[in-house]
């Protein structure tokens, strides 16, 4: 089985986008892969962040991607601080990656882009996910597009660490899911649903209330020519809907748009369907939360399977680069 990472920050409530676009995705993977998940709370410090909010967070960022199907079982699912190494093998990394490389990261000009203060951590943000994925000889890195340059920067920074003290470190790709459901804004369907643009309505969460998701869904902007059809250029509310539906009922959004005439029938269909989806993510989100000790021990049973690999890797690296190994 090849191995696979990817990481997530604790941002707080995930939406339907991160759902579908990803988080769906990971948990498939899980039995075809040996995989593993990674809570990024050291990259979440690059942003302005009250402490008992990130600790919060991370937390709930835990039992959501265990709602969500994310089975320690059958991956690896731990918090980035848990194990040491990623901070670790990130120095050896910055002494390996240079200044224009991390200064040509669009992430890191969209940020920055206007503000007299920018954090260093910032900066070296994209040297940091280096280091997660190359600390557990990832071959796979399931990401969505913005996270391509990313895992670029790692497969050269890999590449450079290899040539110069010989063959140490997996050199990764990134995966970019082809198809999938590309979710978009329910307000703006012109747009993608994402938490810093979209307006509440135009957001579902994971874990929307079903009168939530009824409410928001009925809502939904759609347009005049009153035609169930898939078109997403011409039609992109319906053909989101349409989208919707599909994902969540396992068809395709042409066959699904067969079966209604009127917007009010798919919009029910559409709420319906994704409270049926969602429904087993909320019941488990609540069982967990009911044991929150439970979800500890889980972490720490991740970070110690993490720091397995994490510590060869490291020590391999330490290695090869010369630094003198303690006894
Ligand atoms: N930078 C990624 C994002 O914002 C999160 C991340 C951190 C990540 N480390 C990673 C993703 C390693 C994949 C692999 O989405």
């Amino acid at each position: 089985m090849s191995r696979v990472l990817s990481g997530i920050q604790p941002s707080g409530d995930l939406h339907l986008g991160n759902y579908l676009g990803a988080i769906r995705n990971w948990a498939a993977d899980q039995d075809i892969h040996d995989a593993f998940y990674c809570i990024v709370d050291l990259h979440a410090l690059t942003l302005d962040i009250d402490p008992a909010e990130l600790r919060s967070r991370t937390f709930e960022t835990a039992l959501d991607l265990l709602a969500a199907g994310l089975d320690p079982q059958r991956c690896t699912l731990f918090v980035q601080s848990h194990v040491t190494e990623h901070v670790q093998l990130s120095w050896l990394l910055e002494c390996t990656a240079t200044m224009g490389e991390l200064s040509r990261m669009t992430q890191f000009k969209d940020k920055s882009a206007g503000k007299d203060s920018v954090r260093v951590g910032l900066f070296t943000y994209p040297v940091l996910q280096c280091a997660d994925i190359l600390l557990y000889d990832a071959e796979r890195v399931p990401v969505g597009d913005d996270q391509r340059q990313h895992v670029e920067l790692a497969r050269e920074v890999a590449i450079r660490f290899n040539y110069r003290f010989g063959d140490t470190l997996v050199v990764p790709e990134a995966s970019i899911p082809k198809v999938g459901a590309r979710v978009m804004d329910l307000q703006h369907p012109e747009r993608k649903m994402s938490k810093s643009i979209s307006s509440p309505l135009g957001t579902l969460l994971m874990l929307e209330e079903p009168e939530e998701i009824v409410r928001k869904v009925k809502k939904a902007v759609t347009d005049t020519d009153g035609e169930v059809r898939y078109d997403p250029e011409a039609k992109p509310g319906v053909s989101n809907l349409l989208e919707l539906l599909a994902v969540a009922t396992g068809g395709t959004p042409d066959q699904v748009a067969g079966s209604y005439e009127r917007y009010g029938d798919l919009k029910s269909a559409t709420a319906d369907a994704l409270v049926e989806m969602l429904r087993p993510i909320r019941e488990r989100r609540d069982v967990l939360a009911a044991d929150p000790g439970a979800v500890f021990r889980l972490l720490a049973l991740g970070a110690a399977k993490a720091r397995e690999t994490a510590s060869a890797t490291y020590g391999r690296a330490a290695e090869a680069i010369g630094l003198l190994t303690p006894e």
